[in-house]
């Protein structure tokens, strides 16, 4: 299975895809979370990434299309979920052109809905697990020791882009080059699971398992 997850900042995709990994058996790659890798290792990739994330804004095209292209062909042979990526329409053609070459295709796009209202509570209450990147909420997910990681990692840390501010950006980022996104794959009558995540956590879990179980794959 090889599954795209759509939608805003904060509308659960990374939190949705551990667990549509854990029962599927399936890799996550989280364009995200390999650019903080990046940071974190300070590398050239991760100080280019830098500006554009801490403000909001997209990191290039053809630094993503590479990075996550070799990403894809890391995990070959296993079915994997993409999050965050593509985030424009060039991402998605340059995913198609690496994907026609090796002879292969999206099962489906799972597309989670969320209103812009509910995303502010979600970015500015969501901690993360710097060491295994698991994530938290401290009122909708909250780990058994308030302030720890689950995992035995330790501290968990808020996001530096999970303010206020760059929250409102990335929500402007979103819907100025990341909606189209959908209407992309709609053209090209892909497989689309359009799923309510404006719901508790569990729920819209249960939704996306539904919508998978239908899936002819
Ligand atoms: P990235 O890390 O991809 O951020 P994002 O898309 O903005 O998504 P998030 O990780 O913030 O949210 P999510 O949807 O995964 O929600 P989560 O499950 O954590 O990208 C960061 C930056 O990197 C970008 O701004 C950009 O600069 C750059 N970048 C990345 N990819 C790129 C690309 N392809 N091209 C260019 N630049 C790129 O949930 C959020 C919180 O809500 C958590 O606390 C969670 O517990 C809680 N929650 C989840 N679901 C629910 C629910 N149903 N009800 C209540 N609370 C919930």
């Amino acid at each position: 299975m090889k599954l795209i997850l759509l939608g805003p900042p904060g509308a659960g995709k990374g939190t949705q895809c551990k667990r549509i990994v854990d029962r599927y058996g399936l890799a996550h790659l989280s364009s995200g979370d390999i650019l903080r890798a990046e940071r974190a290792a300070d590398s050239e990739l991760g100080r280019k990434a830098q500006h554009y994330m801490d403000t909001g804004g997209l990191v290039p095209d053809d630094l993503i299309i590479d990075m996550m292209i070799g990403a894809i062909k890391r995990a070959s042979g296993a079915g994997y979920v993409l999050d965050g990526f593509p985030r424009t329409v060039a991402q998605a053609e340059g995913l198609d052109e690496a994907l026609n070459k090796a002879g292969e295709t999206i099962s489906a796009v799972v597309s989670l809905k969320v209103p812009d209202e509910a995303i502010l509570d979600r970015m500015t209450g969501r901690r993360s697990c710097p060491k295994c990147g698991a994530v938290y909420h401290v009122v909708n997910l909250k780990p058994a020791t308030e302030g720890q990681c689950d995992n035995g990692c330790g501290p968990l840390v808020q996001r530096k882009d999970d303010t206020p501010e760059v929250v409102s950006n990335r929500l402007k980022t979103y819907h100025e080059q990341t909606a189209a996104v959908l209407g992309y794959y709609q053209k090209r009558q892909a497989s689309i699971l359009q799923i309510d995540a404006n719901q508790p956590i569990d729920a819209v879990t249960n939704a996306v398992f539904k919508a998978l179980e239908g899936l002819d794959v």
